[in-house]
């Protein structure tokens, strides 16, 4: 199985190659030319093309003869960076290649999540800063998802609780909805974020879905299975 990862120098991306290297995948990673260098750990071992997740020909590059990719969608800025870079790997992804592309719970597929008063109040913060300094553009990654949502290909979104640093606790469970009492603990670590992207790759039950995630030692997640 050959696989890229889109943007493998972040948190989230690093995890990503380390277990994509575990199942014995060949990989190659995307990541800006000023981070190649956080990937020299794995520079014998992965190939790496440096560029912005958003350059087309970048990724049509990366993702040629791939039976996966996995993309890191940020909202990085004011210029379209996870729109770009979601419709380039929809693009040129070859046919029935397995895509999974990882956002955050404030996602929402079907416009029935059920959103706690604290991610509220921290998605209404965050939007208000960013009109202030347009770091960061929220409605592009939610622009992101609705065309990988409309998209024929086989994709899986999957949606991170908030996160935490950790050793691994395994496979994280999910739930189509935020708000399910499963979900209810909202903290999974970012080592099994990871794992359950690159797991995703062969999990035809994720085709079309938008699975929200928790840790699977998550209080809520082990009084549901108590349950
Ligand atoms: N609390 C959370 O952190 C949280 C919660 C839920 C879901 N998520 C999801 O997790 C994923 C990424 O998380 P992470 O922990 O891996 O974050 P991260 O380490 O900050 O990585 C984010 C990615 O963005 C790239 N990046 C950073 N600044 C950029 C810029 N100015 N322009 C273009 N690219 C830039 C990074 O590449 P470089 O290495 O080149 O900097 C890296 O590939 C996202 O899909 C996010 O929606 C995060």
């Amino acid at each position: 199985m050959k696989i890229c990862i889109i943007g493998a120098s972040g948190k989230l991306g690093a995890y990503m190659v380390q277990h994509a290297l575990d199942q014995g995948y060949e990989v190659v990673g995307v990541c800006r030319e000023k981070s190649v260098n956080k990937l020299d750990l794995y520079k014998n071992r992965i190939t790496i093309i440096p560029g912005a997740t958003n350059d087309r020909e970048v990724i049509k590059k990366a993702v040629a003869g791939c039976d996966g990719v996995l993309t890191v969608l940020v909202p990085w800025g004011n210029q379209h960076y996870s729109s770009g870079t979601a419709q380039a790997v929809l693009d040129y992804a070859p046919q029935g290649a397995r895509l999974i592309f990882s956002c955050g719970w404030h996602i929402t597929r079907d416009g029935k999540d059920v959103y706690p008063p604290s991610i509220k109040r921290e998605d209404k913060l965050i939007r208000w800063l960013t009109r202030i300094i347009p770091f960061a553009d929220i409605d592009d990654q939610v622009e992101a998802c609705q065309r990988i949502f409309a998209s024929k290909t086989k994709w899986t979104v999957v949606r991170g609780s908030d996160l935490e640093e950790g050793e691994s606790q395994g496979l994280p469970v999910w739930s189509r909805h935020v708000g399910d009492p499963i979900l209810a603990s909202n903290k999974t670590r970012r080592v099994d974020f990871a794992l359950f992207m690159v797991d995703a790759l062969k999990n035809d039950s994720l085709i079309h879905e938008a699975p929200a995630i928790v840790g699977c030692c998550s209080a809520s997640a082990l009084s549901h299975s108590a349950v």
